[in-house]
């Protein structure tokens, strides 16, 4: 898989992409993860990507004119699956289209800034607008790093059998159940006795019960969803 990422501040993935899975994946080839500033695509010597809206109003809006240099330049070298844009008022991300956009063969994720960008860019060039939850972030950066970081690790090859993305949160539409690790009795707070028994079927009865013993208690809504 190839992501395309598009922003005004590519030191923000610098963080994110470098550590953990995501860094492994990079490593063993099963992503790629490109950065692009949109200003280097701007048209003026001054490098501007934003502007006033028309019709006034507070803040900024960004232009077509160096996104689409940018979004085409890319085009030009391969076929694009989606063009998506990082926006509050996207459709909602879960773990479903997690799992549908790995499955991708290339990626572009246009992060916005200022007030938005300029709707024509939304009408034309954009073919799916996401969100990350219902709360305004100071751009799209961080909610790029969120799907792009849930997309990558459900990339087949990117987690071992011991961490298989199967067995995460969500995946099965319901919430994972508690786990423990040594010791077995620290003063007195003990691990559930069957997980000590060995006996594998029950340790995964019990274990489907917790999670949907939590999920009815936390998350009721995601058992409606079946
Ligand atoms: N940009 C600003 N807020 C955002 C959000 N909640 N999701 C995606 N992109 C955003």
């Amino acid at each position: 898989m190839r992501i395309d990422i598009l922003t005004i501040f590519p030191e923000m993935f610098e963080g994110p992409f470098s550590h953990s899975i995501v860094k492994r994946a990079k490593e063993k080839g099963l992503v790629e993860i490109h950065l692009h500033n949109i200003r280097d695509y701007a048209t003026d010597k001054h490098r501007r990507v934003d502007d006033y809206p028309f019709g006034g109003g507070a803040g900024m809006v960004m232009m077509i004119e160096p996104v689409l240099h940018c979004v085409d330049a890319l085009k030009a070298q391969r076929v694009y699956d989606e063009v998506i844009f990082m926006t509050p008022d996207g459709e909602l991300f879960d773990q479903p289209l997690a799992n549908q956009l790995s499955i991708q063969e290339n990626l572009i994720l246009l992060c916005g800034h200022y007030k938005g960008i300029d709707e024509r860019l939304r009408e034309h060039v954009i073919t799916r607008e996401i969100s990350i939850g219902d709360y305004v972030l100071s751009g799209g950066e961080l909610a790029a790093a969120v799907v792009a970081d849930s997309v990558v690790r459900l990339i087949p090859g990117v987690l071992g059998d011991e961490t298989s993305a199967l067995s995460d949160s969500f995946q099965d539409g319901l919430l994972s159940p508690p786990v423990y690790t040594r010791p077995a009795d620290y003063k007195g707070w003990k691990v559930p006795e069957i997980l000590l028994s060995g006996h594998d079927r029950k340790i995964a009865e019990w274990r489907h019960e917790k999670a949907v013993e939590r999920t009815q208690k936390r998350r009721p809504g995601l058992l409606d969803h079946e």
